[in-house]
């Protein structure tokens, strides 16, 4: 093994779901950087333009995709395989109480975070299992596992989805693929952007971790470039906590010595 480059990924194809913003951005870019072929895949194309206009030249591909629709993610594995990596990003939250919250916003929530969610891992996973390789990788969060109020359909689905990734590392993982969850603590994107403009809010959050701040995205894409890599080549099924020690502390209070 030359470790000096156990991280490398040249000349591997990486389809990043999400990369036209937040950790999805920085995370193409950093897969680019350790030598990946990156295709940057948004709704938002416009965005995922943006990203790859900030990456290495010819190493990075905008592609439009949005993942509520089935059809158009079965043409994208078709058309963008063989993939090697896939990372998806592609997530939203309605903060709101359970009482409060209506059965569209629900439908909402669960379509984007788990449904579609599903469907890449079907459809991505199948090419890597008949290839006998593969690095999948999703997105949970400190809410797979830690709640508050206002954190119901949200928190369901990131727990969901490590269970989800749990069981496809189970069924992929003789065929050769890995699945993966990242679970972030609070970090500086467009997702949290209603919580920064609340300056109680912001500070509560950065107070709750060990490190006592907020994470910028490009905190995250050190992770990620972990679980794509071959330094990671016997890690599946695993949450992978980048959360500034979140869920390790379960309060502020300090008692005395
Ligand atoms: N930001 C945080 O504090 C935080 C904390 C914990 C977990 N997470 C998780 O990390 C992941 C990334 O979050 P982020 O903060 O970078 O989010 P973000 O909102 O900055 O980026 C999400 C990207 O997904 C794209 N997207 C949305 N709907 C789509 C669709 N239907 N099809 C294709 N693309 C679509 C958006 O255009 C956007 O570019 C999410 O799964 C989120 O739940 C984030």
């Amino acid at each position: 093994m030359d470790y000096a480059k156990l991280f490398r990924l040249d000349d591997k194809r990486v389809v990043v779901i999400g990369a036209g913003s937040g950790i999805g951005r920085e995370s193409a870019l950093a897969l680019a950087a350790h030598g990946a072929r990156v295709t940057c895949a948004d709704r938002d194309v416009a965005g995922a333009e943006q990203t790859v206009a900030q990456g290495y030249p010819g190493a990075l591909t905008a592609y439009a995709l949005d993942v509520l629709d089935d059809a158009a993610i079965e043409r994208a594995a078709a058309e963008l395989g063989p993939v090697d990596v896939l990372v998806f990003t592609a997530a939203t939250n309605v903060r709101k109480r359970i009482l409060d919250y209506s059965s569209e916003e629900f439908d909402r929530v669960v379509s984007l975070n788990l449904r579609a969610s599903f469907q890449l891992v079907r459809a991505f996973g199948k090419g890597m299992a008949e290839r006998g390789s593969g690095s999948i990788i999703g997105f949970s969060s400190i809410r797979g596992t830690t709640v508050e109020p206002g954190q119901s359909v949200y928190a369901a689905t990131k727990a969901g989805l490590v269970q989800l990734l749990r069981t496809a590392a189970a069924e992929l993982g003789p065929s050769g693929v890995r699945a993966n969850a990242i679970a972030p603590g609070v970090v500086e994107t467009p997702l949290t952007a209603q919580i920064k403009s609340d300056q109680g809010w912001y500070d509560a959050y950065a107070r709750k971790g060990a490190l006592g701040r907020w994470a910028q995205p490009g905190e995250l894409a050190g992770a990620v470039v972990y679980l794509a890599s071959d330094a990671a080549s016997f890690v599946t099924g695993s949450v992978l906590a980048v959360d500034g020690g979140w869920t390790a502390v379960d309060g502020r209070f300090e008692p005395p010595n």
